[in-house]
């Protein structure tokens, strides 16, 4: 039953989410970190044995053929953030999408396992496998960059979620550590990294199997009963409490059983439009940061520094799992639209001081005071992009949106992070040949501007449940059954009816 006197409030929900961190919690927490690390692991994979595999694959494949090894995990991201994850999320739900989504990692994985044994007879296949393995590795982790955020909000107290959610991000910066370190241990025998790819698989299959289902999804597509018996085992409370949290969970939902919105109904609707928008720019801004420069690029960089390019990057992806630790345990008490205001004006202040650094560099040749400066100055930046651009942007899209339009708006956000992932990958290396030491300008550029409308938009969301972060836009979410203006894209019936049919 819904509807508007159905409908909770922030106060009310916390007060009533008493909820504790049971095992039962963590292990499910655990179930979809899995595919976050695969993330990380994916987006690094290539590193430091990339050279090796390319040399393995021989003279024949060209350094562009082998460099759409790199660039198909986003485009394979955007279709599995765009296409696949709300469509499957929304038919089977978040537990039943990290089982089903697991067979793209074994698929894949096993498929660049088999470009090692195939190098030597046929180099072409070889290349052929691993980037169609490659491509199905992307589109697994474009739905875990989906699911993976949306679920663990959902599971986690509210008092909480902030932490929870910015612990998929550690799990993706783990990915990216473990993945490095392996590759220097791994790197003449590299078909035991991608055996790790189809091993994770494994692990996200037979997590799936015994996590919790969640209880947002429950709640408003099955049993509210079975989700406030989810909740009392997830969060260790009484019935009363449980029956609290199912609220707050299936609030804003107008009423049971109705379609999730298409994208297109979500960017005509008056309500969510502007939500949208905010969710899109958080994924933007997370991508023109240039943070995937250093993440793709360092290794040049710190040679020039004179640092080794394996210690560098090691250091880098050192620097980034702690300050991701940091955030995890700042998130709850400062909450996320500060740290993202700092996070943006931070990355913004030290990409300017680098250039600063890179510019006096250049003209003064080798000097050793302005190397180290400057990999302070990617150490600070990579600092304050983990303490609010790398992990709020991935999970804000549940705290601002009610259950039904959630899978389709954290989609479009994410498909928009998976796009701009590929244009920075694309163009940055054409932007360092063109800008030299200013190579940076452009992001500083990019965060200035998006700084503007975060300090003029942005909403806090910590404590709060969607509607109220909404009613704080300005917004009535009990409008929500008028999503689309016109009835004709949408199948249901009109609110008042489903309304006044459904005892409250
Ligand atoms: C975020 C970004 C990803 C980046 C990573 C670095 O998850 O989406 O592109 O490489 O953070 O930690």
């Amino acid at each position: 039953p819904a509807g508007s006197d159905r409908l909770l409030h922030s106060g009310e929900a916390a007060a009533a989410d008493a909820g504790s961190i049971t095992l039962y919690l963590l292990l499910s927490a655990l179930g979809a970190l899995i595919p976050a690390f695969h993330f990380g692991f994916q987006i690094s994979l290539f590193n430091i044995p990339g050279k090796t595999i390319q040399a393995a694959i021989g003279p024949s494949v060209s350094q562009e053929l082998f460099d759409l090894t790199t660039s198909l995990l986003p485009v394979g991201g955007m279709i599995g953030a765009l296409f696949l994850a709300p469509w499957l999320v929304n038919l089977v739900g978040r537990r039943a999408f990290l089982l089903f989504s697991s067979p793209l990692f074994m698929l894949g994985g096993g498929l660049m396992m088999v470009c090692w044994w195939i190098t030597d007879s046929s180099p072409a296949a070889s290349l052929s496998v691993l980037v169609i393995g490659r491509f199905l590795c992307g589109v697994g982790v474009g739905g875990a960059s989906v699911v993976s955020p949306m679920y663990v909000s959902e599971i986690s107290p509210v008092r909480f979620r902030g932490a929870f959610g910015s612990m998929v991000q550690f799990g993706v910066t783990a990915g990216i550590l473990v993945v490095q370190a392996i590759g220097v241990a791994l790197r003449d025998q590299w078909v035991w990294i991608f055996a790790i790819s189809v091993g994770l698989g494994v692990l996200q299959a037979l997590l799936a199997l015994v996590i919790a289902r969640s209880p947002a999804f429950v709640a408003t597509r099955g049993s509210r009963a079975d989700a406030v018996g989810i909740v009392q085992a997830l969060h260790n409370v009484s019935r009363a409490e449980a029956d609290m949290v199912v609220d707050g969970l299936s609030s804003g939902a107008a009423a049971d059983g109705e379609p999730a919105p298409s994208v297109w109904a979500l960017v005509r609707s008056p309500v969510y439009r502007f939500p949208l928008l905010v969710c899109v720019l958080l994924q933007v801004a997370q991508q023109v940061s240039g943070i995937n420069a250093v993440f793709f690029f360092s290794a040049g960089f710190f040679k020039s520094a004179g640092v080794d390019d394996v210690t560098g990057s090691l250091v880098a992806a050192g620097v980034n799992i702690v300050a991701t630790a940091l955030a995890v345990a700042v998130v709850e008490c400062l909450g996320r639209r500060a740290l993202l205001l700092a996070s943006t004006a931070g990355m913004m202040f030290f990409a300017a001081a680098l250039t600063v650094a890179l510019v006096m560099l250049q003209s003064a040749g080798t000097d050793e005071g302005l190397a180290i400066f400057s990999i302070v100055c990617v150490a600070f930046y990579v600092l304050f992009f983990e303490l609010g651009l790398g992990p709020i942007p991935w999970m804000i899209g549940a705290e601002i949106f009610p259950e039904r339009p959630r899978a389709t708006a954290m989609s479009v956000a994410a498909a928009a992070n998976w796009i701009f992932t590929f244009v920075v990958a694309q163009s940055f290396p054409a932007m360092q040949k063109a800008l030299t030491a200013y190579s940076f300008v452009p992001f500083a550029g990019c965060l200035a501007a998006l700084l503007i409308f975060f300090v003029l938009f942005l909403p806090e969301t910590k404590d709060r449940l969607p509607e109220d972060v909404l009613a704080g836009m300005g917004i009535d979410v009990r409008q929500d059954p008028d999503l689309v203006a016109d009835e004709s894209l949408i199948k249901r019936p009109a609110f008042d009816d489903v309304a006044a049919a459904s005892p409250a």
